[in-house]
């Protein structure tokens, strides 16, 4: 295989710790404790490498990435290199005067994540009561401070009634844009999926909704939709394609192509803090595992959509199917679609599913 070229993005989880506890996080159900995490030195040293391979933006993750109080330092490092700096928080908990201390160090980007349009629904999903109010305050704060923001909102069957309120409250808070996302069923997600999933006729009365408002709102307010999976014809090209332009970097260095990617089982991941980035990304046995077409099966192989969608989601696939090299079953042309549309028509109408939510010791269920 030819070498890859030049990454675009990563998302460097800086930490697992969190205010929040909400039963679709993307983060592992192993959470990383504190003192797994890297240090700032280390965090600097992946990150020079990262400008040196010509990585051009990075997203500062976690769990919830302002508890790291070198944040501002590693943002300036960034900055310094040229490489653009997208911040993603719950914004629960920040300190007195952290965004404008970001803003002088470099920070390009706020996105903020609100768990309902309303506050009982941001206080319930993200179990922590006066959330939501909080997180009206760290808007106007990220705002003060002249800093472009995103709302985000992960949409799932609790809050699908929200999506007018969402619209209406990233207007109010000066949002650029807003983000309604429909939750992916990976980790935590999939262990609540029974509480979580939507019923297809809320997805399509969204996905109208969302039409509607991203054309009245043009020039005013963007709005990006991301669809279910389970609901799709086809699916995503998850991180853009395995090890294609993007890739991640967990709280203790691990590097990965995706979030999920530890859930397959024969692959293993180098840890930026011992390897360089150049090398994992270049010829890792785990990020040359699925990058590219040579891998494929069919009907993917010879599909005129893999260059879009690069045959989906391989951590879906291991899930679902069984084989991460099999087609996502979101596509509609996997042996396994109809698996997935009865799982999801099952799941959405679960009567009193309860939610698990995310905490440091939760087993999944066998
Ligand atoms: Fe994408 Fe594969 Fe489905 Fe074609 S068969 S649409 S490449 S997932
Ligand atoms: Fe791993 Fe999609 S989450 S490839």
């Amino acid at each position: 295989m030819s070498a890859p070229g030049p990454p675009i993005g990563i998302l460097a989880e800086l930490t697992h710790r969190c205010p929040l506890q909400c039963p679709y996080c993307s983060n592992p159900l192993e959470l990383l404790k504190v003192n797994r995490e890297l240090d700032t030195q280390t965090w600097l040293r992946i990150f020079s490498q990262a400008a040196d391979l010509g990585i051009l933006q990075v997203h500062l993750s976690g769990g919830e990435p302002t508890l790291r109080q070198d944040l501002p330092v590693l943002v300036q490092a960034l900055a310094d290199r040229g490489v653009y700096t997208n911040l993603i928080t719950a914004g629960i908990g920040v300190r007195e005067g952290l965004f404008e201390k970001l803003r002088d160090a470099g920070l390009d980007h706020v996105q903020l994540s609100f768990q309902g349009a309303r506050p009982e629904t941001t206080d319930l999903i993200g179990n922590s009561r006066g959330a939501h109010v909080k997180k009206l305050s760290a808007a106007a704060q990220i705002r003060a401070a002249g800093l472009p923001l995103t709302i985000n909102a992960p949409i799932h069957r609790k809050n699908i009634g929200e999506v007018q309120q969402f619209i209406d409250l990233a207007l109010s808070l000066g949002a650029e844009r807003l983000e309604v996302a429909n939750v992916q069923y990976y980790g935590w997600a999939l262990m609540n999926r029974q509480a979580l999933m939507p019923e297809r006729d809320d997805v399509m009365r969204v996905a109208a909704l969302v039409e509607e408002a991203q054309e009245r709102l043009r020039g005013v307010l963007a709005i990006d939709f991301v669809a279910p999976d389970y609901y799709a014809q086809y699916p995503k090209a998850c991180m853009g394609g395995w090890a294609r332009d993007a890739f991640m970097i967990t709280p203790d260095g691990t590097t990965m192509p995706c979030h999920a990617a530890a859930s397959i089982p024969h692959l293993s991941f180098a840890s930026a803090a011992e390897t360089p980035l150049a090398e994992i990304w270049g010829r890792s046995p785990a990020f040359e595992a699925y990058r590219g077409f040579e891998w494929m099966q069919e009907p993917c192989r010879s599909c005129a959509r893999k260059e879009i969608d690069f045959g989906g989601c391989r951590c879906q696939a291991m899930k679902l199917a069984g084989d991460a090299a099999a087609t996502d079953p979101a596509c509609s042309l996997s042996a396994f679609h109809g698996r997935i549309l009865a799982l999801a028509a099952e799941d959405s109408v679960a009567q009193d599913a309860s939610m698990t939510y995310r905490r440091i010791g939760v087993v999944e269920p066998a």
